[in-house]
This record gives C-alpha cells, structure tokens and sequence, in this order.
C-alpha cells in the first residue's frame, strides 16, 4: 500500500470547515468516476483498471455509491443551493454506460438543482465515444466533452501508453458537435522522443477540428508511475525544460 500524504485527517461524517460553507458563492459539482480500461504511464491520478477493485469499489457498485455521496454532500451543506457548473472527471467516466452518467446528474439536479445554462461537462477517453454514446450525453443534459486527445502522432501515443487511434479525433469531434455539445481537446506537450514538429503536427490537427477548447499540459514526469520507473532507469529521458518552453510559446502563438 503506498503511503498516505501527510495532513489533517477529513472528518469521517463529511464535515466541512466553516469557510467552505460560506452560502453567498456558486456552487460547482465535481464527480470523480475512478475507473481506466488501462492506466496510461505518465498517470497518477486516482484511478483503478478492472482488475484492481475490490468488493463493494467496483464499477457495478458506482451508482449507489455515488448516490450516498451526493446525499451526504447536501446533508453537509445543509441549505440547498443550485449547482452553476457540473463536471464528471477522472479517470474515465465514459467507461460508465451514458445512462449512468445521466441518473447521476439527474440525482444532482433532483437534490441541488442545476441553474439554467450551466456547463455540464464530462471527460472522455476517445475509444469510449460513439455517436449514439454522446447523443444520450445530450439527451441526458450534458453540455460539452473534454476529450483526451494528447498527441496526433503514433509514436508519441506509443510511448504515453495511450490506445487510441489518433486519425479517429477529427470523427470524435465531428460525432460530439453533431450531438450539439461543446468540445474541448487535451493535449500534452514534452513527451520524451516528440519533436518540435511533432507537436505542431498536434496542435494544428487539435486546431483544424475547431474545437470550443483547447487545454495543453506539459507533461509531468510523476514519481509512482510506470513512466517515472521508466525515467530513473534511464529508459526515457526527462523531458527538458528549453524543449517544453519552446513548446508552449509555440502553441501561445498558434
Ligand atoms: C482524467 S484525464 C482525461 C480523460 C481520459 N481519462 C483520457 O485520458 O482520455 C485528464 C487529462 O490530464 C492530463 N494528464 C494526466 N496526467 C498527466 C501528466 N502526468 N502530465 C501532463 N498531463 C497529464 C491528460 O491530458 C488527460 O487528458
Ligand atoms: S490519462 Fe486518462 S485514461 Fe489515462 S490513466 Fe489517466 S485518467 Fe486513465
């Protein structure tokens, strides 16, 4: 078991501070879906593939779970108050099948309330889309998709683990703007072996499906992760500094 961050230990009734209750600011939900068909090498985030769940954690369960969440979230802030912004992250939480994603947002909008014209957004893998898939997104009140594009070329997914094939990003965006939600596209710069053209390749195929957004992470080597063992092996370099300064003034300009 890795060890626990060193900090104050949250209270076991979901007990928040006084500051965080303070009813005069909007209230944004987040809700994380643990699940990964694969974990990808650089990740750390909390994340869990089929095989590593146990009894009582695993994706048939997500739904009760995430019910008691939410009710223990409204018991904890006491007043109701509408939620102006819903985002579903993780993690994959397009690994759920839509209609577990919408009860999900149902269950908010029945306990909170969800403003009208709030942005409801959810994280996707792109081997997780299909047409009918964001179509009940839509249906379900979703309002836009942050799809996790990282790179347009092989050799770069290759090394990032990812399983994607990346020439089926401009059909992914296409499927999820038919569906008239909002896109947005995650790119990560500084891989270890990516060119300066390489990237470029990247931003411009980001930039000719004309998505809503465009979000550009430069990679962060994490210690924990198969490509952090990767590294301090000497298998693959760190990324460098200049090379990521490059990079990101080049997609600034972009
Ligand atoms: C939860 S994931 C997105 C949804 C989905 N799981 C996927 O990967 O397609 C959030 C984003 O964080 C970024 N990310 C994750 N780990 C990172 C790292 N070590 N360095 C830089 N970006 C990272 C990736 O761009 C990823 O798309
Ligand atoms: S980057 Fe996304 S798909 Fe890959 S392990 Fe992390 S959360 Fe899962």
């Amino acid at each position: 078991m890795p060890a626990q961050p060193q900090g104050d230990v949250p209270p076991l009734d979901g007990s928040l501070p006084d500051s965080a209750l303070d009813s005069s600011g909007t209230l944004a939900a987040y809700v994380h879906v643990p699940y990964c068909r694969v974990r990808c090498g650089y990740c750390d985030f909390n994340t869990y593939t089929a095989t590593e769940l146990g009894e009582g954690a695993n994706r048939e369960d997500y739904p009760d779970q995430i019910a008691s969440e939410i009710d223990l979230a409204s018991r904890v802030l006491g007043k109701p108050r509408a939620l102006n912004t819903v985002f579903f992250g993780g993690g994959t939480p397009t690994l759920l099948p839509a209609s577990v994603l919408g009860s999900v947002l149902s269950r908010l909008k029945s306990v909170f309330g969800v403003v009208t014209g709030a942005e409801v957004t959810t994280e996707a893998n792109p081997d997780t889309l299909s047409p009918e898939y964001v179509g009940e997104l839509a249906r379900s009140g979703f309002t836009r998709v942050s799809v996790g594009m990282q790179s347009a070329v092989g050799h770069v997914l290759q090394t990032l683990d990812r399983t994607h094939d990346p020439d089926r990003i401009p059909e992914v965006v296409a499927w999820v703007k038919d569906a008239g939600l909002q896109v947005s596209l995650d790119l990560i710069y500084g891989t270890p072996g990516e060119s300066l053209d390489d990237w470029k390749r990247s931003v411009d195929v980001a930039l000719e499906c004309e998505p809503d957004h465009i979000s550009a992470y430069s990679l962060i080597v994490e210690p924990g992760t198969k490509m952090g063992a990767q590294v301090r092996r000497g298998e693959l370099p760190m990324p460098d500094e200049d090379d990521l300064a490059d990079k990101y003034e080049w997609a600034d300009s972009a």
